[in-house]
């Protein structure tokens, strides 16, 4: 039978939503992720440290929004709302203010992120959460390249 790539796609997109949204179920229960994240972010790059301090409403709450405004985004994007390439363009944009050009940077998060909730999942990641992550992350690394 003819494979229909885009609707498979679609369907992807959208187990790779519930499937975050299940992960972060379970990294709600064992507290906040925010400073594993940026902690490893960090030690990646220093530099974007200096980025968060220099910014003017520095300090752990803007970094605890802007992670929930990641998360945000990869499950809108994966469930496929319409909103999200012209959202990405304008963080894109609204990112070059506090000097976080290079698109490394925002692998390098995501990547970190990924890592992090690996972690607190243990032996419960499977094979197809690296899968659903390595989609999510092309794609919106793809959406802030637009
Ligand atoms: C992965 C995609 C990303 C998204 C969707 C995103 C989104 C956001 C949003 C919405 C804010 C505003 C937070 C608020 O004040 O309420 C913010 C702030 C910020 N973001 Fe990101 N961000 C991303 C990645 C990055 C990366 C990779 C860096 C690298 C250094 C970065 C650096 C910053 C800095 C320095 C601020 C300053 C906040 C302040 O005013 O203190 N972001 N981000």
């Amino acid at each position: 039978m003819a494979q229909q790539p885009h609707h498979e796609a679609a369907g992807e997109r959208r187990d790779d939503a519930a499937r975050l949204l299940r992960q972060l179920e379970v990294c709600a229960d064992h507290g906040d992720i925010t400073a594993a994240v940026y902690d490893r972010f960090f030690a990646i790059h220093p530099e974007a440290a200096a980025m968060f301090e220099a910014a003017p409403g520095a300090g752990p709450i803007t970094q605890g929004r802007m992670l929930a405004y990641v998360l945000d985004l990869l499950v809108d994007q994966a469930s496929g709302q319409s909103y999200v390439p012209e959202l990405l363009r304008s963080v894109r944009q609204d990112h070059v203010g506090y000097g976080a050009i290079d698109l490394g940077f925002y692998a390098d998060f995501l990547a970190a992120l990924a890592d992090v909730v690996h972690g607190v999942l243990g032996s419960a990641w499977q094979p197809a959460d690296t899968m659903a992550w390595d989609r999510m992350r092309v794609q919106l690394l793809a959406g802030l390249a637009a």
